[in-house]
């Protein structure tokens, strides 16, 4: 359980409770939710810009909002897994800012934090930029580690209940 500070929720609290903002809840990433996931790189990115004196308030918005897609993108074991995969890396950042300018106004440095966070797909111009990449990078990789631990340890109970 990770205690978010009064700092970040008084940035936070405006996007993560708009009605939009919500839908993220119902959208899986990994071991969590589409919610879950950006709350956690908009918190591990604004204390890493806080402590190096950055904007820690466009970080926030930033974050929050890098992953606005509101669409669930299914992965399908077949040939066209790499070439989809690619797709949705390049498409879903500009996704997400044109949803996250219809309800939430932003700065430049906030938009380049969204297009840019999927480096190399994106490029990020300011070290607020580069921050919200590698975390989200950092926390997906573990997210996707998490899953991975869960499912085989599922996988390996149903097994032993047959036998
Ligand atoms: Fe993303
Ligand atoms: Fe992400």
């Amino acid at each position: 359980m990770v205690y978010f500070d009064n700092r970040f929720m008084e940035i936070a609290r405006p996007i993560i409770e708009h009605d939009e903002y919500q839908q993220m809840r119902h959208l899986k990433h990994h071991d969590k939710s589409v919610y879950e996931h950006s709350l956690m790189v908009a918190y591990h990115a604004y204390k890493m810009a806080y402590k190096n004196d950055l904007d820690w308030v466009s970080t926030i918005r930033g974050a929050l909002l890098h992953d606005f897609f509101l669409y669930k993108f299914k992965k399908c074991f077949s040939l066209r897994i790499i070439s989809d995969s690619i797709q949705h890396a390049i498409v879903h950042p500009i996704i997400a800012f044109d949803n996250a300018k219809q309800f939430f106004d932003l700065n430049e440095k906030e938009e380049n934090i969204i297009k840019g966070h999927m480096f190399p797909f994106g490029l990020p111009k300011s070290k607020e930029a580069w921050i919200v990449s590698y975390v989200d990078k950092y926390l997906a990789t573990y997210e996707y580690a998490q899953n991975l631990k869960i499912r085989s340890k599922k996988k390996s109970q149903v097994a032993y209940n047959v036998e």
